[in-house]
């Protein structure tokens, strides 16, 4: 039997995944949206398409939760993206209704199934999930900090040419404006980052893989980014079907890792089978854990806010 791969809200994001998704054949897919016809008619396409990618999936689409109730695997992508000048905060209480929404529906799910969340504020949606299934935490996680990270590498790679397999990076804490990128943790042919170029220009490039999303809704003017968001859903979700227990920095509750507790942040997570197997506890700087407990606070106040809305 295939793996089955629910996934909600059928905008660019929710499709991205889809089209990811089937040109590595990572199972059958229900698309589901509220405009039940928009997905079906992206199943439609999209299942037309499948010979011509190699693919043996299926992939259906509608507005029936029914069909997500039988699924193993879920990516939430509902919500409403930011327009230019937006940071992903301004999103706080317009995207808590709605994934409390998709939450209540979720818990119907006659499966076990782990969740990955993409809507906005991140951290704060994947706690809100979590919460409002109350599904087992290690199967309830946010999609950030592996988009993050790539970007970081790609603009590394801009700055030094060096080839993508022999750079190395890592960005935790917040899927926004407080996120840490590890210097500590960033290496180029094996030498580090800021030991290559003045420590400034190290940091400089970090802020832009911090400024990546802003930098391309300011262009789209109607929405955010979709083809890399979606393939690092594909990255995250590959590494839990095919059990593969890679290091992937992603959103996930803290206890007590790095100091941070009850909520959710962007930690290294072993993801396999069983959803998150193990929180990675790297060797970070002074000056690295300072940040992540602020980016950790920055969460938490966000938290506060939507508290009473449960
Ligand atoms: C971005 C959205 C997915 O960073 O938050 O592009």
């Amino acid at each position: 039997m295939k793996p089955k791969i629910g996934i909600v809200g059928a905008g660019n994001v929710g499709a991205s995944v889809a089209h990811i998704s089937l040109m590595r054949n990572l199972g059958d897919i229900y698309l589901l949206d509220l405009y039940a016809d928009l997905a079906k008619g992206k199943a439609i396409d999209l299942n037309q398409s499948k010979f011509l990618l190699g693919s043996d999936c299926a992939v259906e689409g509608g507005g029936d939760y029914a069909k997500i109730a039988g699924c193993d695997y879920v990516v939430v992508t509902a919500g409403l993206a930011r327009k230019p000048g937006m940071s992903r905060d301004d999103l706080l209480f317009a995207n808590f209704d709605i994934i409390k929404g998709v939450a209540n529906e979720l818990k119907k799910s006659k499966k076990n199934p782990i969740v990955i969340v993409v809507s906005n504020p991140l951290d704060v949606m994947a706690y809100t999930m979590q919460k409002v299934t109350g599904f087992p935490k290690e199967r309830v996680i946010g999609m950030a900090g592996v988009l993050d990270t790539y970007r970081f590498l790609h603009f590394i790679q801009g700055a030094t040419g060096a080839a993508a397999d022999n750079m190395q990076s890592m960005i935790l804490g917040s899927h926004g404006d407080t996120m840490v990128p590890l210097l500590s943790h960033t290496f180029v042919n094996g030498e580090a980052l800021d030991a290559i170029m003045p420590a400034a220009d190290a940091a400089a490039l970090a802020d832009k893989a911090a400024n990546g999303g802003a930098e391309i809704v300011a262009l789209l003017k109607t929405g955010s980014a979709y083809y890399a968001p979606a393939a690092s859903v594909v990255k995250m979700l590959e590494s839990i079907i095919q059990d593969k227990k890679t290091v992937i920095p992603c959103s996930v509750s803290a206890d007590g890792n790095y100091g941070i507790n009850g909520i959710y942040v962007g930690l290294p997570a072993v993801l396999g089978k069983n959803g998150v197997e193990k929180i990675a506890q790297l060797k970070i700087s002074a000056a690295e854990t300072e940040k992540l407990k602020k980016s950790a606070s920055a969460i938490k106040e966000q938290i506060d806010k939507i508290e009473s809305r449960f």
